[in-house]
């Protein structure tokens, strides 16, 4: 039986890579086509195909659902060859369903993977999260924080007028206090219609994306698997979950939750070394979307560990109608 200690991160770092790819390249068909659910499985069908063809003793922890209502990629299932060490596996195999479907930007496919119980096992509720690249000290910001104390510490921080940060916001009814409050500092809100993996992704990289922070209620499952990106990356991260119902308070309890005011920080929704792969579906400020010429796709994929630091871009030319 293979240990913690045999998760070799070198290696599967590239076969992750793949992961991400397929699951890309088989949604690439159904970008703009106005179709959500037929995207998504695409990439889910994709993503689960190349992931059995690792040799790792895989679970699912973060994925498409419950097993009830996912038929693949469910929480808790078994995936890979069975050989090879014991692996968490969070994944989002289309990020941006609306995003690809409409081809807006910013659309991905994404995963994690890293030692057994490295990950947190965050239920399929809303998190309230807080998010800033590198560079800063620790404990300037925190989630008890009003949105404007954030951004006149992040400002502090940085040395700038509140008029220079940019905080990246999902526009939704529910973010309209925060958007209005965040508006009274002076700062500037990118607001973005999905897929906030992307939104916290981008405070890594300021300044090629000009976003210095983010915030706001997104899904619990994305949180995680962006505090995997932000641990390869570097970077600060809260996140809180947030329960709309009992059922949901429910799910909180399976996944193993008994504390639900608690704020996790980056390292405490990924508590060890991970590799995490993104895919460009369409194209954004952080990757390229999939570049269709005839006979082939062209998809740029990210890939990073958290061990070394090490970010990878990789280009990948699929030969299509072979
Ligand atoms: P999907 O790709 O599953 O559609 O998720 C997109 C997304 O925008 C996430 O990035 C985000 O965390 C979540 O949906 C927000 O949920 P809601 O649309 O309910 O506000």
């Amino acid at each position: 039986m293979s240990q913690k200690s045999d998760f070799n991160d070198r290696m599967l770092s590239l076969g992750l890579a793949r992961v991400s790819e397929a699951a890309a390249i088989a949604s690439a068909d159904l970008i703009g086509r106005g179709d959500e659910k037929a995207a998504d499985q695409a990439a889910v069908n994709a993503m689960r195909q190349q992931l059995n063809l690792l040799d790792i003793q895989g679970v699912v922890v973060i994925g498409e659902g419950e097993r009830d209502e996912a038929p693949m990629l469910y929480i808790g299932e078994e995936v890979g060859t069975g050989n090879g060490p014991a692996v968490d596996i969070a994944l989002d195999p289309l990020e941006g369903t609306t995003l690809t479907a409409k081809d807006m930007p910013n659309a991905l496919t994404v995963i994690a993977m890293g030692p057994r119980g490295s990950m947190l096992h965050a239920p399929d509720t809303y998190m309230d999260k807080l998010a800033i690249g590198p560079g800063y000290p620790e404990g300037i910001l925190n989630l008890d924080m009003t949105p404007s104390e954030r951004v006149t510490a992040l400002a502090k921080a940085r040395g700038c007028s509140p008029n220079d940060i940019t905080v990246c916001v999902l526009e939704r009814p529910r973010h309209e206090a925060i958007i209005s409050e965040i508006r009274g500092t002076g700062a500037s809100i990118r607001l973005i219609t999905d897929g906030d993996v992307a939104g916290v992704i981008h405070t890594a990289e300021a300044n090629l994306t000009g976003i210095d922070m983010y915030m706001g209620q997104g899904g619990a499952p994305e949180g995680v698997l962006a505090a995997a990106a932000l641990k390869c990356m570097g970077g600060q991260m809260w996140g809180r979950l947030v329960f709309r119902s009992d059922d949901e308070r429910a799910r909180a309890t399976k996944a193993g939750i008994s504390d639900f005011e608690r704020v996790y920080t980056r390292d405490e929704m990924v508590t060890e070394d991970v590799i995490f792969a993104a895919t460009g579906v369409t194209s954004g400020s952080i990757l390229s979307g999939i570049k269709r010429e005839p006979g082939w796709l062209t998809t740029e994929t990210v890939l990073m560990r958290s061990k070394t630091g090490s970010i990878r871009r990789m280009s990948y030319r699929h030969p299509t109608g072979r």
